[in-house]
């Protein structure tokens, strides 16, 4: 058995009476109540899921397994050499909730490397698509294609006991996340390098080596390792997060689950703003001749952009009310190495300018930015200018925690996920006090 499984297991013993304990003696009390508000507006912070691995508090951000995004930074031995830790530590953090120590990230950074390997028929795959597919249907695709790699399925059809299920899980959900960065270098350098690819460095970590496939030089193998991290996880109720969760609700495998969780990814409201905002800074500077445009011009068009009816791109947030850690941690990034670069000029602009205009439109609940406002400068400024590819490299990120998150469902035996719907006229007779809430069946 490998180190990070054994320390698992032993997590999820010790956790197991915990849930149960719950579910047999405290299953009645309540966490909340749900308003016609919350049932038409996006379930908004209907309080129905669980997860250890991170908490959003909407004034403070993040926390992963409990410690801040500059907490987890400095408790995670780094990468040797490097000043970030590698993706794999972060992994074993994420889900045994303790950090490892150098030689078990090194040892699991092997584990990770022999997971590698990609089958021919995903790279056949990919190639077959028109070459103008966008890179995240490719990436989906291809973590759908290889679903007949899935061990949870073989060992479920040989009959496996629901307390054995995480294993299986592990194994898939360690192999995806292994496979899924050579994924998204094969497809950059086939759409966008000249169809020349670079093999596995397998001397490197995983961001390390995603930096390296890609064909950029260091320090963007830091950069990959910070911007992994950083989009990993955001606790579970975010559509990707949500969708991974609610798909391996049925027991589809990993593989089912993330590539769904992906399609929720590529939406524009979701991850795809980290697109959209180098799309829409581009054609600021397109319109403003190309010079960085003085506070008066940058409002003039941030208010051109709302009153066309559009949201700004990279601003507000579902359940954060304060300016993303994730977007503090990429602008301190972009301060120390990028501080002259021409687009992070624009995106410290944009944050002195738009707050304050969303404020004074008055619709936004969180007038700051978010995670995607800054990501994408960096890319950029490193030469990745494909900003279509951008959501991809969230992808990589975001099925740290997603995969994690799945693992613990199948350990700790959570059902198949089933809320209840009503109808229209239902809510309509419930606020005008027709029927009351106990006429409606419970289920
Ligand atoms: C993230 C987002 C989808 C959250 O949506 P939400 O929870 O419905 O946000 P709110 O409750 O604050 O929305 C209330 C209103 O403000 C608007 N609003 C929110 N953020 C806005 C923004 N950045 N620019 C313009 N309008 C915005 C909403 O569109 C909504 O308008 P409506 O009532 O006309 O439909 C939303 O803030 C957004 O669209 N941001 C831009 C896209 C983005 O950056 N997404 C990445 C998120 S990590």
């Amino acid at each position: 058995m490998a180190k990070l499984k054994e320390v698992l297991f032993r997590k999820i013993k010790e956790h197991r009476p915990r849930t149960q304990s719950l579910l047999k003696n405290s299953s009645d009390v309540r966490v909340g109540e749900v308003t016609i508000g919350q049932v038409i507006g996006g379930a908004r912070g209907v309080r129905c899921l669980v997860t250890d691995i991170s908490y959003l508090d909407p004034y403070e951000g993040i926390r992963f397994r409990g410690k801040t995004i500059p907490e987890s930074f400095a408790a995670l031995p780094k990468y040797p050499g490097r000043a970030y830790p590698s993706v794999e530590a972060f992994y074993w953090f994420l889900l045994t909730g303790d950090p490892p120590t150098q030689q078990e990230a090194d040892e699991l950074t092997r584990e990770f490397v022999s997971r590698r390997p990609l089958p021919q028929y995903v790279i056949d795959l990919i190639r077959a698509m028109p070459r103008d597919t966008h890179p995240m249907t490719m990436f989906s695709a291809a973590i759908l294609a290889m679903q007949r790699e899935s061990l949870f399925v073989k060992r479920y059809n040989e009959g496996l006991k629901k307390d054995d299920y995480w294993d299986p899980m592990y194994e898939d959900c360690t192999n995806l996340l292994a496979k899924i960065p050579l994924i998204a270098a094969y497809i950059y350098r086939m759409k966008y390098r000249s169809d020349i690819h670079i093999p596995s460095n397998n001397e490197l970590d995983l961001g390390g080596n995603f930096a390296w496939q890609m064909g950029f030089p260091e320090p963007c193998d830091d950069v990959a390792r910070m911007h992994f991290i950083l989009h990993s996880d955001h606790e579970s109720g975010n559509v990707c997060s949500h969708t991974t969760h609610l798909v391996a609700s049925a027991l589809s495998d990993a593989y089912y689950a993330l590539s769904a969780g992906m399609n929720g990814l590529a939406g524009p409201l979701h991850g795809l703003a980290s697109q959209e905002v180098l799309r829409w800074i581009m054609n600021v500077r397109a319109e403003l001749g190309n010079k960085i445009p003085s506070e008066e011009e940058m409002k003039k068009y941030v208010w051109d952009t709302l009153e066309s009816g559009q949201v700004v791109p990279g601003y507000g947030h579902a359940v954060l009310r304060k300016t993303d850690p994730r977007y503090t941690a990429q602008r301190e990034f972009c301060l120390k190495h990028l501080p002259d670069d021409p687009l992070f000029k624009y995106v410290d602009l944009l944050y002195k300018v738009v707050p304050d205009i969303l404020e004074k439109q008055g619709k936004a609940k969180n007038p700051w930015p978010n995670v995607d406002a800054q990501s994408g400068v960096i890319h950029w400024h490193y030469g990745l200018t494909e900003w279509d590819f951008y959501t991809v490299l969230f992808g990589i990120g975001r099925a740290i925690g997603v995969l994690a998150n799945i693992i613990w469902d199948r350990a700790l035996g959570y059902p198949i996920e089933r809320p209840k719907s009503l109808t229209t006229k239902m809510l309509e007779d419930l606020a005008s006090n027709t029927i009351r809430l106990e006429d409606i069946p419970a289920d």
